[in-house]
């Protein structure tokens, strides 16, 4: 599907947004591993989360949409999947796929795994080998790509790791193979990344400790084999898609947006403290936790931002806003510089590459390194005119349809259709609050 974004008005009025990604692969899994009927709701039924769903229902797990959109999972207990008589394909889901690889580790049968053209270029070799220390097996292709065996065991091994890079989703997947083995799972991370698994774990009630190691570095630790009791799951507005809305609304002049319930893990707000940092007019106002998360209003109102140093520390907690902070770089005021990248290499498309060549065919200056990004503002609209390719990546589509709106020609977005991976109906929003994005040909 390509889809052309033209200057918007300005946009103005109150919404939400789908529910957490990260969240609902967390308690699709984890309500599947509980003892017991757990009703989620705000649930995001992007095709990720429902690629999730489907793959756990072919491992034994009754899920079901109930008529007021609340999801029922019926847990089968830790260790309680079922063999499934088919590959389970996770579509452009990385965090569906490295997770699930975590709950198979722990079980006595084989599974085979693939995904759509993005994810299987994606790196398995870092839930792999923690995965393999605690004794499950793997044969992967190129050793480390999907499509992939895994043959789990009842007889895994409680480890401490050490991760080379912070990555919330080998945490995780240790973490959730960490459920089925006896004693003590520990992981080490060498900056905190965000904590959804450890927050839902202890809702559930697991045994989580955590002990700061200075210098940002923290050990988490589980005790194994516990029972997960079922119970009833809220799961916030994803502060990864309100930011979409509020970099449009931020540099669209006359603009007045209010999203409401959105998710403000401490551990995912790096894009807010930038946009603070850039001069954006932001009111957040918290209120209370849902399920151990907290959540907030945010209000946004247009104002000219100005460029900023991104510290490279900042990284882990706004990981997937990177291409829509370049986004509000190329409209700022000054040079934008972003470090310590090289994440953004493996996400669902090289998203460095992806932003610097989409900005720089949109007409704006940027200075892209292994690592780095350098974008020299436009201070207003930058010229726009581009027709790009979406890569199979979500984020990449969202942040150019947005540039489109903020530009002074269109610009035009193929493949845009992996929008629904995360945000279905992301276009349908924008343009009731002020976008102009169009379908192009049928
Ligand atoms: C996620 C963690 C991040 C993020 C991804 C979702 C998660 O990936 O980019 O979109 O839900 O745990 P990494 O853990 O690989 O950094």
């Amino acid at each position: 599907m390509q889809l052309r974004a033209e200057p918007a008005a300005p946009m103005r009025g109150v919404t939400t947004v789908p529910g957490d990604k990260s969240q609902s692969h967390r308690a699709l899994l984890l309500g599947a591993m509980a003892v017991g009927a757990s009703r989620v709701s705000g649930m995001l039924e992007g095709e990720d989360v429902l690629a999730t769903a489907a793959a756990l229902r072919r491992l034994g797990v009754s899920l079901e949409r109930e008529s007021d959109g609340v999801w029922r999972i019926d847990g089968v207990g830790v260790g309680g999947l079922a063999e499934a008589d088919r590959p389970l394909d996770l579509g452009n889901a990385g965090t569906g796929a490295r997770l699930l690889l975590g709950l198979l580790a722990g079980h006595p049968f084989t599974t085979f795994v693939t995904g759509d053209d993005s994810l299987r270029a994606r790196p398995m070799g870092r839930v792999i080998a923690p995965l393999a220390e605690m004794g499950a097996r793997f044969l992967a292709r190129s050793g480390e790509r999907l499509p992939l065996a895994v043959t789990g065991t009842t007889e895994l091994l409680p480890i401490s790791y050490r991760l080379p890079v912070a990555s919330a989703q080998v945490k995780s997947a240790i973490l959730l193979a960490g459920l089925h083995a006896p004693g003590r799972t520990t992981v080490i991370e060498p900056e905190p990344s965000r904590d959804h698994t450890e927050r839902l774990l202890r809702h559930l009630g697991a045994e989580i400790e955590i002990e700061e190691q200075g210098g940002g570095a923290r050990a988490i630790s589980l005790g194994g084999q516990p029972e997960l009791v079922a119970g009833p799951i809220v799961i916030p507005g994803d502060p990864s898609s309100a930011a979409f809305l509020l970099v449009a609304a931020a540099l669209t002049e006359g603009s007045s947006l209010r999203l409401e319930g959105v998710g403000i893990n401490p551990l995912r707000t790096g894009l807010l403290e930038c946009l603070e940092e850039m001069g954006a007019k932001m009111r957040i106002e918290p209120r209370a936790e849902a399920g151990g998360e907290p959540l907030a209003d945010l209000t946004i109102e247009a104002g000219p931002l100005r460029g900023i140093d991104v510290p490279a520390a900042r990284g882990p907690r706004m990981i997937d806003e990177y291409p829509i902070l370049a986004v509000a770089a190329a409209c700022a005021r000054g040079t934008t510089r972003m470090n310590g990248l090289a994440e953004l290499r493996v996400k669902e498309s090289d998203r460095l590459s992806a932003i610097a060549e989409g900005l720089r065919a949109c007409g704006v200056d940027v200075e892209s390194g292994a690592e780095s990004l350098v974008i020299h503002g436009c201070d207003g609209r930058p010229p726009g005119g581009a027709r790009l390719d979406a890569r199979l990546d979500h984020r990449i589509a969202m942040s150019f349809l947005a540039l489109g709106g903020l530009s002074r020609a269109p610009v035009i977005v193929d493949g845009a259709e992996t929008i629904d991976t995360s945000f279905p109906g992301y276009a349908a929003l924008m343009n009731r609050l002020g976008a102009r994005i169009d379908q192009v040909g049928s």
